[in-house]
């Protein structure tokens, strides 16, 4: 297993969220896709461009051609916003082949939409800079989505593979903590998420007995 420090990236488009996980130092990163987008007002690009402003770490924007050629045009259209962008594309052949060129071209890619280990594997092997697993949709289906994360980690550990695991589509604290657990690079966390790990009810508790002791003696 790899030793690194975990990353902690923010799954939203939404600048307030961005803009309070940054403040209590938690954002390694932002990744988007074109649903959380579409929650946001504003237009794509200058969503984006207003993000790098804020994130000093790799900002993820998703192409949303399924064509090479089109993948490779709006790739280099993103990636010329600002210096942090990763272009987001997704897991299919000509996605490979996007990805071969852009990495060549020292433009970071995130490959998304993976959902086994030999497609973490293909990604890798095409020179993606960051490979996204969706956990949670996994778990859905009944299929053990932390159990890829192992598989990948495996195999990017046993060929000293670059790329990046991102723990993607994560649903629950559970998956951030086993993600560190099994020594995935990044998680990628909802906003709401990563309210819930920092909150603990006896530490809420512990705090209104410091404050009743306090206002007993003091009024
Ligand atoms: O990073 C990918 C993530 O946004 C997908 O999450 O909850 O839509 O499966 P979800």
């Amino acid at each position: 297993m790899r030793r690194r420090s975990v990353k902690f990236f923010i799954d939203t488009a939404n600048i307030d969220q961005i803009k309070d996980a940054n403040d209590m130092g938690m954002v390694d990163g932002v990744t988007t896709n074109p649903s959380l987008i579409a929650k946001e007002d504003g237009e794509f690009k200058q969503i984006i461009a207003q993000i790098c402003k804020i994130v000093e770490g790799p900002v993820s924007a998703e192409v949303i051609s399924l064509d090479y050629e089109g993948m490779i045009k709006e790739a280099i259209d993103l990636a010329g916003i600002a210096d942090n962008i990763a272009v987001k594309i997704p897991m299919t052949i000509p996605g490979l082949k996007a990805v071969k060129y852009l990495t060549a071209e020292g433009i970071k890619t995130n490959v998304t939409l993976v959902f086994s280990a030999l497609q973490a594997l293909m990604a890798a092997k095409a020179g993606a800079t960051f490979v996204s697993p969706f956990v949670g949709r996994l778990d859905d289906l009944a299929q053990e989505g932390m159990g890829l994360i192992e598989e990948i980690a495996q195999i990017y550990a046993n060929y000293d593979f670059d790329a990046q695991i991102i723990v993607a589509s994560v649903r629950s604290p559970l998956h951030v903590l086993d993600s560190a657990l099994l020594g995935a690079d990044i998680a990628t966390i909802p906003y709401d998420i990563l309210k819930k790990l920092a909150s603990h009810h006896m530490t809420d508790k512990g705090i209104d007995a410091f404050m009743a002791d306090w206002k007993k003696k003091n009024g």
